[in-house]
């Protein structure tokens, strides 16, 4: 990823973190010039005056930089293998990996796919979707098409079996398909929130069940769970979205543990990426909150974010923007008056419209999908 997002975010609080983080509070750099100031070598007399004069606490400053670098490498690096089990798996290759994409028709899931490719376009991808691919396979891709509704478990049966028999058994697993009503819990009808819970997250569980033995079988294998800020950020309209990404980031949790302490699989991965407004064909206006903090977020930052994550084999918990790691604890965890202050302020202010246009018809008879 490039340091300032290549796609028109611009300068935001998440463009300045991860430039101090590559800068000023690079361990690297910071602990070599703080050893140097701190090893008084005579040599260096003339330049150390020459600083002290004009900034006399210099050396305080630096070693504090140190130490504040040096301490989110660390919680970086242990973050890291903490959540790999402390384990390396080699086994990656591009040629032989199966990725399978809940709604990758477009969207976030099909920028996910466009960047896996641009890797290396030997990745086997496979798209469950209801709706049609919007996207053209490059030239020489190998990529498959389902079409499916998850809503429907007999659905998610059948094209499980035929991904299994007719391409494989997926390596890597992203849940990314849903849907998202926009409603308020007085509007709609049964079907509007059931549909999205058994989409959101009743398909990620049975897909769990069809597609993670095989990864167990060969300790293998990479599950990818799309969740939101909406988990820990309440948002009025997004009550069922958010209570789905909130039991997604469950799973996941409890998915990790599993698999080291009940299947004994530790090299199989499972990511979380919770995401801040990303800016799709479902989500119109402007978000209302201070867009250096929040900004509304282009499909292919998110989509290349989550493509290299995948490539590198190892799983993470991916914010973005990369702030909301901090943002989100202040608000889960800071005072309860506060959380109320900013969010009901931002949700008041919020224009935010999730367009009724792209929204699948229900067939109101039998609560699935309308054909
Ligand atoms: C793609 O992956 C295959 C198999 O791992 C490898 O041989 C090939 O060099 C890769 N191509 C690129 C462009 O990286
Ligand atoms: C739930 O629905 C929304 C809207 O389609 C979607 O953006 C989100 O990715 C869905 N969640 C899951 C887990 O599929």
């Amino acid at each position: 990823m490039g340091i300032i997002t290549s796609y028109g975010e611009g300068f935001t609080l998440d463009f300045v973190a991860r430039s101090l983080a590559r800068t000023v509070l690079h361990p690297g750099l910071t602990s070599i010039l703080a050893i140097i100031a701190g090893s008084n070598h005579p040599a260096l007399g003339p330049v150390t005056n020459k600083i002290a004069s004009i900034f006399p606490h210099y050396r305080l400053a630096l070693y504090l930089t140190a130490g504040t670098g040096l301490a989110i490498w660390g919680n970086n690096v242990l973050n890291k293998w903490s959540t790999n089990n402390w384990i390396r798996d080699p086994t990656w290759d591009f040629n032989k990996e199966i990725v399978l994409v809940t709604g990758g028709s477009g969207g976030i899931g099909a920028s996910i796919i466009s960047h896996l490719l641009a890797k290396n376009i030997t990745t086997t991808i496979v798209v469950i979707d209801y709706v049609p691919l919007n996207w053209t396979p490059p030239d020489g891709s190998r990529v498959y098409y389902y079409q499916c509704d998850l809503s429907n478990p007999d659905q998610v049966r059948d094209v499980s079996a035929l991904v299994k028999s007719q391409v494989g058994h997926p390596t890597v697993l992203i849940n990314n398909a849903g849907l998202l009503r926009g409603n308020t819990l007085l509007e709609g009808g049964y079907e509007d929130t059931s549909l999205t819970i058994r989409t959101n997250l009743t398909a990620p569980f049975l897909l769990l069940k069809e597609f993670l033995p095989a990864m167990v079988a060969n300790n293998h294998g990479h599950i990818v769970n799309i969740g939101s800020m909406s988990a820990a950020v309440a948002w009025p309209r997004l009550a069922d979205y958010g209570a789905t990404k909130a039991g997604l980031a469950t799973l996941t949790e409890a998915l990790r543990y599993e698999l080291s302490i009940c299947y004994g699989a530790p090299r199989v991965r499972v990511s979380i990426a919770r995401f801040g407004f990303v800016r799709t064909a479902m989500v119109q206006g402007e978000v209302g909150m201070n867009h250096f903090l929040f900004p509304f977020q282009h499909v292919d930052s998110v989509g290349e974010r989550l493509a290299d994550v995948v490539a590198s084999g190892y799983a993470e918990n991916v914010y973005l923007p990369g702030t909301m790691r901090y943002v989100s604890s202040l608000v889960s965890g800071g005072p309860e008056w506060l959380q109320q202050f900013l969010i009901g302020r931002s949700a008041r202010e919020a224009t935010i419209v999730f367009k009724s246009t792209n929204r699948q018809q229900i067939d109101p008879k039998t609560g699935f999908l309308a054909k």
